[in-house]
């Protein structure tokens, strides 16, 4: 088992419990989810998502598979720079997700897992994944089916939220992640729900294996020109081509 974390207990006792843990999480929080992104990262979070999705390479007349999508944060993005030239599939495993997904963003969503995309081989020019690497109950399977559903040449960005290297660093992103974002969601919500959300979202941070052992899992599935841009000491953007 090669898990982005070990259980967290707190949550629930065993890995082969998580999946279950993690779409029930989501299903019960996805009305709020856009909210809370919003506010916890003070709006700027499409033109984060659309930048690095550039810089790693996305371009109009591209076939996109964005997994993980949620609510369709970075779909929306990937649409942006489409700019009607192109196709993109959203692929979640909650429900409640592709739901909110469908109100507001015009691609096509799909219900699936990472670990088992309920799509073609060799089908996608680029894959995408936001903030849900910690989720999948094996980086390497994961990484397994990243290969297969991408053409030869194609390209994925998996973007992720990483420990600071620095001590003080650390401090504040434990201070807001871990007691400010959880209560701010309970504020602007109402609901238990979201900030459960977002106390996991920062257990999961701190639980989650270094960015050197995702960048060998990455080149340990086939993948080359494996790479990690950092942004502001946390932001993380992994990138990868499938061989050509
Ligand atoms: C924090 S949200 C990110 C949503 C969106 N990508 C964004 O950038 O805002 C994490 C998403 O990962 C999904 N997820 C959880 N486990 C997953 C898995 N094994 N495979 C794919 N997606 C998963 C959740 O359902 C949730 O929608």
């Amino acid at each position: 088992m090669n898990s982005p974390h070990q259980p967290i207990t707190t949550r629930y006792q065993e890995d082969r419990e998580k999946h279950a843990y993690v779409r029930d999480l989501f299903n019960r929080s996805a009305p709020h989810y856009d909210r809370v992104a919003n506010v916890g990262f003070l709006g700027t979070g499409h033109f984060h998502r659309k930048r690095s999705l550039k810089l790693a390479g996305l371009k109009p007349g591209m076939n996109v598979i964005d997994v993980a999508c949620g609510t369709g944060a970075v779909t929306r993005a990937i649409l942006d720079i489409l700019a009607g030239n192109g196709h993109v599939v959203g692929v979640d495993p909650s429900e409640g997700m592709i739901t909110e997904a469908r109100k507001h963003v015009p691609a096509e969503f799909k219900l699936g897992r990472a670990e088992q995309l309920p799509v073609p081989d060799a089908a996608f020019d680029f894959l995408s994944m936001g903030y849900a690497l910690r989720h999948v109950e094996d980086l390497a399977v994961a990484f397994a089916e990243y290969r297969r559903v991408l053409k030869p040449g194609g390209r994925l960005l998996i973007l992720e939220i990483s420990k600071p290297a620095s001590r003080l660093g650390m401090a504040f992103s434990r201070l807001y992640f871990r007691n400010v974002l959880p209560w701010i969601s309970r504020i602007v919500t109402g609901s238990k729900d979201a900030s459960e959300m977002m106390a996991y979202y920062w257990e999961t941070i701190d639980a989650c294996v270094p960015p050197d052992v995702i960048l060998t899992a990455l080149a340990e599935s086939g993948f080359q020109n494996v790479k990690r841009r950092v942004e502001l000491g946390i932001c993380s953007q992994y990138t990868a081509v499938r061989p050509g």
